[in-house]
């Protein structure tokens, strides 16, 4: 049997994805095929194309973070799960793909009548915000946080989230997207407009409890500045690495992986080294997850549970077949994107599996 997949050529823009038609994989002992239904659409993803993110493999190599899809065959020494079950993994890279064989230990539950990208929306962006919320700031009801990027896919997430916990929230997003983040109940910055640091100030007094910083470099230095005293800045991000969705120092083609990380050591340490106990503390999905393979699997299962509560309903922004993967790049490389875009396998008719 035949399927398709997308690779990354060259490290590079949008023109770097290419499909490619090759026999299925099979799996070997220990690993489940699952049949891809949906698979995310990140900046982390645009990041390894670029070559920048810390994660990025060698070429070539088949981009996608995050995926649902339908158990399709066993490998030896498999049990506890059966074919046609519906899963969720976050391998960081391969999920642009038709089939995909992964380790068993790798997969999650997906429980069922859930919608497949919706599904998939959690899987990445969710438990990034859920564990930078619960695990990372520890934020309690009445806190005043700071989320930047508030109408993207992690920063929707928080909103979402952060109005469960009862937080009192602050997004900064470009003024098209200030009425999605106030929808979500955060009071949108334009941060295009305003220096985001004097609006804090004016509309909190001495600052917030927590900046969620997801932009990265020198920003971290300007979010701790809307801190409260003993506030904390969680750092996860370095969308000011890309420029228009190609990287911003236009010296594409190399594997940085470590580009734009050191600056997060100087500001952690700044952090604990200059008064008023501001702290800057860095949060990394795919590091908590090798650490603490337990956590990752109970928040995800927490958040599908309140997915089925319709407790969040994760942003779509929009659904691509997988062979238009360059295109869905190249959407969310120019800004603009509201929510999450998803892969699926031949269009959004596919997605009945879970439905
Ligand atoms: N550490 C982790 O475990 C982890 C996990 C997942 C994602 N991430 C990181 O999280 C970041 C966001 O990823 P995503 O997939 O959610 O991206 P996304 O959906 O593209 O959202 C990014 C948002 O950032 C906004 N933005 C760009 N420059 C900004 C600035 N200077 N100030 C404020 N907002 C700005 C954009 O809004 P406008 O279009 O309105 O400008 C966009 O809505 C990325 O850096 C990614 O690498 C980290």
């Amino acid at each position: 049997m035949r399927h398709t997949r997308i690779i990354v050529t060259h490290y590079g823009g949008p023109d770097a994805l290419q499909v490619v038609e090759e026999e299925c994989p099979e799996p070997k002992d220990g690993e489940v095929r699952v049949r891809v239904l949906a698979a995310g659409v990140s900046l982390p993803d645009l990041m390894m194309r670029e070559g920048i993110h810390p994660e990025t493999p060698p070429l070539p190599f088949t981009p996608g973070w995050d995926l649902v899809g339908v158990v399709d065959r066993l490998g030896a020494g498999i049990s506890g799960i059966e074919p046609g079950q519906i899963v969720a993994a976050l391998p960081i890279s391969g999920a642009y793909a038709e089939f995909v064989c992964l380790p068993r230990r790798e997969l999650v539950p997906v429980p069922p009548g859930l919608d497949a990208a919706e599904a998939v929306s959690l899987v990445l962006n969710y438990v990034t915000a859920y564990q930078m919320l619960h695990r990372s700031a520890r934020v309690i009801p009445g806190q005043r946080v700071l989320i930047d990027g508030a109408a993207g896919g992690v920063g929707s997430a928080l909103l979402q989230l952060g109005r469960l916990a009862m937080l009192k929230m602050y997004g900064t997003c470009s003024s098209k997207k200030a009425s999605a983040v106030s929808d979500l109940g955060g009071i949108p910055i334009d941060y295009r407009q305003f220096d985001f640091v004097k609006e804090i100030h004016r509309l909190t007094g001495e600052g917030v409890d927590v900046v969620f910083d997801g932009i990265g470099g020198t920003h971290i230095w300007r979010s701790r500045k809307a801190l409260c005293l003993g506030g904390r800045v969680v750092a996860y991000g370095l969308t000011s690495s890309l420029r228009g969705g190609q990287l911003a120092s236009g010296r594409p083609g190399r594997r940085h992986r470590f580009r734009g990380i050191a600056i997060f050591g100087l500001y952690i340490a700044g952090g604990w080294l200059l008064p008023g106990r501001k702290r800057v503390v860095p949060y990394s999905i795919q590091w908590l997850k090798r650490l603490r393979p337990a956590l990752f699997r109970q928040d995800l299962i927490a958040l599908f549970d309140l997915l089925q509560q319709q407790k969040i309903k994760p942003l779509i922004a929009q659904r691509f077949p997988l062979a238009e993967a360059r295109h869905a790049h190249e959407l969310l490389g120019k800004g603009g994107v509201t929510g999450k875009i998803v892969l699926v396998r031949n269009g959004p008719s596919l997605e009945s599996g879970v439905a």
